[in-house]
């Protein structure tokens, strides 16, 4: 058999020598290779069926945070069992061998291998363990391993492993710690290292840090010993193939139909804005929503660390930075992104996250011309945003004056939306604000929406609700009339408002 070591696999003297393989009923499905196998069969208990799409906002159906929450119904003498067989399983293959296979021909080679090593160890399993045991088994050696379930899940939206024994999940907004766990960090490390190969970087001692892509468009950050105290750190934020577009947000009540109908007249204004917020209170999927405004005939040129954005205009051109390699060379930063942008005849530039110096470029460029361009950054709220802006700028090195920094963010960015992932898991747009001007050295705003808080529920989910102001005529409203849409802006600031 390709792949096996010469040394037959020594059975344990308890075992009958004419044990046989128990056989599964059905035919076993062929293991399913990367990128997003199906979940393994149920050992014992069934998986929970995966809840919808959408994030839930309820906090009183998430499980306690201290009870890991069981993905696979995985008991711990089953993780006995695994480990046994698998080094049996390593022991007997030419793991060499069997990365020349493909992965269809090697998955059916470790099947035969590990249905052969439960029969001679005589290891009592259900059919459904082995199954399960099998799938597993599969994932280790060809996938992610204990990542793999949590992958092929769609309501997951980031998985969070801290060294072996500790994976955690965010689902619903919520941080959920699993029953899900590796051999040990030596094995994590593997996955690790298996992940960022296939974007041709290395994780090892000498590059501890890395950032790469899941094939399915995930993003990853790792982190390895000796930086990461407790073995390494996964860090991934699960790409979501159906993205959230406005409606869904109003139905999570992230904003009221109000509220996005003054985000429309927003986006299709090509008003320059800002998205500020939080890690993972959702800038980006904002960001995606927003672009969906454009006009179809616009030519829209989109820079990214990694590409989330799914713009549905056909003039559109995306662009990703690059790491360096393991040389060190070939950066090329998302500066340069941007200050190449602006020679291929944009007409809006849209920026996944603005974190350094690149501020300056798209400041300009929403300056001169490309009026509608956006771009998200961290910041707790909209003044803070305008703060993080000045700062990033004089980081650069620009050797600016501050009040000609402020002046020129005034010149640039119209609005800023503030999202926010509120203590309950919810995620909401908290504040539209305009940028008005400068008054002596001071940047002056006005928020047009806010959401107001009222407490919370008896479930402990947060009320609240989004109202207008009273501003009844935004800075941009000549824009809204030069569009014919100052009617719509009026009609929604005023249903708001009551
Ligand atoms: N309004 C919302 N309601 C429910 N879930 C949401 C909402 N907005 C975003 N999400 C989900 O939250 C997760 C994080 O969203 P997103 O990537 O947009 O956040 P982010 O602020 O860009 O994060 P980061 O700071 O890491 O870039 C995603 O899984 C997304 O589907
Ligand atoms: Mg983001």
């Amino acid at each position: 058999m390709f792949g096996r070591r010469t040394a037959p696999i020594e059975a344990p003297s308890a075992a009958p020598a004419d044990a046989k393989p128990r056989r599964t009923a059905a035919a076993a499905p062929k293991a399913a290779p990367k990128p997003a196998p199906k979940a393994a069969k149920p050992a014992k208990k069934a998986v929970p069926a995966a809840p919808p799409r959408v994030a839930k906002t309820s906090s009183s159906e998430q499980a306690p945070t201290s009870q890991p929450v069981e993905i696979g119904g995985r008991s711990d003498e089953y993780f006995q069992t695994k480990t046994t067989i698998f080094n049996a399983l390593i022991d007997t293959i030419d793991l060499s061998q069997l990365a020349q296979l493909d992965t269809e021909s090697a998955a059916e080679e470790i099947r035969d291998i590990v249905n052969e090593i439960i029969s001679i160890k005589n290891v009592q399993m259900s059919i459904a363990e082995q199954e399960a045991l099998l799938q597993d088994i599969c994932n280790d050696v060809l996938g992610y391993g204990p990542l793999e379930p949590l992958l092929a899940r769609d309501d997951i939206a980031d998985i969070m492993v801290n060294g072996s024994s500790r994976v955690f999940i965010e689902v619903g907004g919520k941080i959920q710690l699993t029953n899900v766990r590796f051999r040990d960090n030596s094995q994590l490390m593997n996955i690790c290292q298996r992940i960022v190969s296939q974007v041709g970087r290395r994780v090892d001692e000498a590059s501890p840090i890395c950032d790469a892509r899941l094939p399915d468009g995930s993003r990853v950050n790792v982190i390895a010993p000796p930086l990461a105290i407790d073995g390494a750190a996964l860090t991934i934020r699960k790409f979501k193939k159906d993205k959230l577009r406005m409606d869904d947000l109003i139905n999570f009540g992230s904003i009221s139909p109000e509220g996005a109908k003054v985000l429309e007249i927003v986006g299709c204004c090509r008003i320059n804005t800002l998205i500020s917020g939080g890690t993972g209170s959702g800038k980006t999927t904002l960001l995606n929503c927003m672009t969906g405004y454009i006009e179809h005939d616009e030519r829209v040129i989109t820079c990214e660390d990694a590409a989330e954005l799914q713009l549905q205009q056909p003039h559109v051109v995306r662009l990703e930075t690059r790491p360096p390699n393991l040389e060190g060379q070939g950066e090329v930063t998302m500066r340069d992104l941007v200050k190449n942008c602006l020679r291929m005849r944009p007409e809006r530039i849209i920026v996944g996250e603005v974190r350094g110096p690149e501020a300056f470029d798209l400041l300009q460029a929403m300056n001169t011309g490309h009026d509608g361009s956006m771009g998200t950054l961290h910041a707790n709220s909209p003044r803070e945003a305008l703060q993080r802006v000045e700062s990033m700028i004089t980081m650069g090195g620009y050797n600016l004056p501050s009040k000609t920094i402020r002046e020129m963010i005034v010149g640039s960015i119209d609005v800023i939306i503030q999202a926010a992932r509120l203590r309950d898991g919810s995620r909401r747009i908290t504040h539209v604000t305009e940028v008005l001007g400068t008054e002596g050295d001071t940047i002056i705003t006005q928020d047009l929406f806010i959401y107001d808080m009222d407490g919370e529920d008896a479930e402990g989910n947060i009320a609240g609700r989004h109202r207008s102001t009273g501003i009844a005529r935004p800075a941009f409203w000549d824009r809204a009339r030069y569009y014919g849409r100052e009617a719509e802006l009026a009609e929604a600031l005023d249903a708001a408002a009551e």
